[in-house]
């Protein structure tokens, strides 16, 4: 089959990697021109370093090579994404899969990957997500992701133009609960690493992730989405490859953060998209829209935009007032 990727980033080389191993017929689409000479020539590209472009892999910074594509997968990072679909727009097959593989959510609008990608495209929209670093994809590495929409027959198309031994995808009709837990999973990374640069330990650690992972499945539930989506793959899963591994830039950001560096002197530092700096914003606005509790988001946004020192934020979090691990615990 046809496809395209648009985005050389990490992510997207890794992904057209894997779909040309598939057999098929695959485009990278870059932003990044001046690179090509070098990715045609020594078949590397230096956003992955560490994986070998296939031959048969074409590269292009046209937009109009997404025509005749049967298979488009969108991955660039989320703040470029409403420009990029618009400039793939005029040039899709009107039969198209779209698939949406960003983890963000759209500042000012709050809106979800897919659903800006739907917005400017008016196709239907895949959400391919899970805990996957692109270095891992990229040697081959056993990885399980999801293919989630509300229409099974895209989701199993998507599922199997991808699936592969070491590359096992799942299918899920829950496209607001996959796609809130991989936005949402880098903001509790990004604290993750803070609490790391402070140097606390793994007890600290896993409170934050869970009781991160109950306040996303909380603004999740509010937005349409299911509770168990959130103990799947895109949920915990991603949580957990996110929170506690040295490839996440989110958490490599928190750790400089807690180490006393500044916010955009870490951002600058880590040097690719720190998504969940962009989600955390995103979230805080959510969450306030939806009325949820999340006392963790406010934190890292406090942190991360009102300059908030993560001493005081941690302090502050842990002095809040006693209360049961559930909301349903059954005893009220
Ligand atoms: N890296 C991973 O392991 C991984 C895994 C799963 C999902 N993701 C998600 O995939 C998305 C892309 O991440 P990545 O790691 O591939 O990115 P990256 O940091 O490796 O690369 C960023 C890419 O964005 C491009 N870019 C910069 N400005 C642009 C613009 N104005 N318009 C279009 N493109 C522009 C750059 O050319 C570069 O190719 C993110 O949302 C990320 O959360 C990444």
């Amino acid at each position: 089959m046809k496809a395209a990727v648009v985005g050389s980033g990490a992510w997207g080389t890794a992904l057209a990697i894997r779909l040309c191993k598939n057999g098929h017929d695959v485009t990278l689409w870059t932003f990044e021109k001046d690179l090509i000479p070098q990715m045609e020539s020594q078949r590397i590209n230096p956003r992955l370093p560490g994986a070998k472009l296939p031959e048969e892999l074409k590269i292009s910074a046209d937009y109009a090579c997404v025509k005749d594509c049967a298979l488009v997968v969108v991955a660039c990072p989320s703040f470029p994404i409403r420009s990029v679909c618009k400039g793939i727009a005029p040039h899709l097959h009107p039969e198209a899969v779209l698939v949406s593989v960003t983890k963000g959510l759209e500042f000012g609008t709050t809106l979800r990957m897919s659903q800006v990608v739907q917005q400017e495209t008016g196709h239907a929209v895949v959400a391919l997500t899970g805990p996957s670093h692109a270095e891992e994809v990229a040697l081959d590495i056993p990885t399980g992701c999801l293919a989630a929409c509300e229409d099974q027959h895209l989701a199993e198309f998507v599922q199997d133009a991808f699936m592969a031994q070491n590359f096992r995808i799942y299918t899920s009709p829950d496209i607001v609960g996959a796609e809130l837990g991989g936005a949402l999973k880098n903001v509790i990374a990004l604290c993750a690493g803070v609490t790391d640069g402070m140097g606390f330990g793994d007890n600290t650690k896993a409170m934050l992730m869970t009781r991160g992972l109950t306040e996303m499945a909380r603004l999740g539930v509010s937005l349409g989405a299911r509770k168990d989506t959130f103990a799947g793959l895109t949920g915990v899963g991603d949580l957990i490859v996110t929170c506690t591994s040295m490839h996440s830039r989110n958490r490599r950001a928190g750790i400089l953060i807690g180490q006393g560096v500044g916010v955009q002197e870490a951002m600058e530092q880590v040097g690719a998209v720190v998504e969940g700096y962009y989600a955390a914003r995103s979230a805080w606005e959510l969450c306030q829209k939806q009325g949820v509790n999340m006392p963790i988001f406010k934190a890292a946004y406090e942190v991360l935009y009102e300059g908030a020192s993560p001493q005081v934020a941690i302090k502050e979090l842990l002095l809040r007032d006693r209360r049961p691990e559930s909301e349903d615990a059954g005893w009220l």
